[in-house]
């Protein structure tokens, strides 16, 4: 099978390093781990190729890594019209981009790479998903979930899907893969791929719990998902799955019209506004944050954004905050 950089040819080559350039402000893994996973795993040049990533999205990122995907986006920006793959559509302008990641060294290439300030305010929290999607009080428009969720229990995998479902705002969408784990032998080498790259990030491995593929399409659709499925080439993600879902049944997902609510009125402009307030506002409870700008945006629409702009005014994180971890976190 051709190789997605065959097809794509220079273009395809300039947006990965350009991509990649930017973990030099981290260190040289860094680099290396950018280029070879963006030349080999086809996944991001599917999103902009077929057009995953919504104009003007808000993004929210669980489990971003090192940023892959927001150092991607940024490369598509600085490189179109002059050096893009023919046939690709433009590259999106996302509103905001938050990025959510356990291991702190991951964090740390993350926001090296966006420490310079782009297009659009981004930001890396260094915190565990399972406790921290739960509190981030503004609505986004996708959230994506590249190879996350097997690395969670699957108590923890149902409710942080259930809590990133309410983040999304009206017509959200979700970005998810995963491995099918009745892929036969392709799921155990699939496994055993993804133990030798935790252990050459993290040092370590950890406990997977994965589910056939049947199980997630039931999991999301239980949760009020429409979902279509990308097909992703044989030969680099053989047991993986691709799905992009939408949310169709509002009020199927618990509370989601919540921060959806939000959004739907004059959404917080920047999903970065409210973690500068949270990282401001440490003594407060953020989930008591989300329902006080609720409360504020349903008694007057627009109070919620003005509330968030108003305490994040005293700082300047336009882009690439490093807003504090909610904790001390193990890393994978
Ligand atoms: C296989 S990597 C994928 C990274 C990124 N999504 C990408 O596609 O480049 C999985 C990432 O999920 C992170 N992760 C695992 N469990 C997590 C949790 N509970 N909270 C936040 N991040 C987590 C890992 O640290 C790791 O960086």
């Amino acid at each position: 099978m051709t190789r997605w950089t065959d097809a794509a040819g220079p273009a395809g080559e300039a947006l990965i390093a350009r991509a990649s350039a930017r973990y030099r402000a981290a260190d040289p893994f860094a680099v290396h781990f950018a280029r070879f996973k963006l030349r080999n795993d086809p996944v991001f040049a599917i999103a902009l190729a077929q057009g995953l990533i919504p104009d003007g999205a808000r993004i929210l990122d669980i489990g971003c890594g090192q940023g892959l995907l927001a150092s991607w986006l940024l490369a598509a920006r600085q490189c179109h019209p002059d050096s893009w793959p023919q046939g690709w559509p433009a590259p999106p302008v996302p509103r905001s981009y938050l990025g959510i990641e356990l291991t702190p060294a991951d964090a740390e290439r993350a926001r090296a790479a966006l420490a310079e300030p782009g297009p659009w305010p981004a930001e890396i929290r260094q915190a565990d998903a399972r406790a921290a999607v739960a509190e981030v009080a503004a609505a986004c428009d996708l959230v994506v979930l590249l190879d996350v969720l097997h690395y969670i229990d699957r108590p923890a995998q149902e409710a942080l899907l259930r809590d990133a479902l309410r983040c999304l705002a009206p017509g959200g969408r979700l970005l998810m893969r995963v491995g099918d784990a009745s892929a036969g032998w392709r799921a155990r080498y699939s496994r055993a791929v993804d133990r030798v790259v935790q252990w050459l990030r993290a040092g370590r491995t950890s406990p997977l719990t994965c589910r056939p593929a049947d199980e997630w399409r039931a999991l999301l659709r239980g949760m009020g998902m429409t979902l279509r499925e990308v097909p992703l080439p044989r030969d680099a993600h053989g047991a993986n799955v691709l799905m992009v879902g939408t949310l169709d049944a509002v009020d199927a997902v618990a509370g989601v019209a919540g921060v959806a609510g939000v959004a739907g009125v004059d959404a917080v402009d920047a999903v970065g506004a409210v973690g500068a307030a949270d990282a401001l506002d440490a003594s407060d409870a953020p989930k008591g944050q989300a329902v006080r700008a609720m409360q504020a945006a349903q008694a007057e629409p627009g109070a919620a954004s003005r509330e968030a702009a108003a305490r994040s005014s005293a700082t300047t994180s336009a882009a690439a905050s490093t807003t504090a971890s909610t904790g001390e976190m193990e890393p994978l």
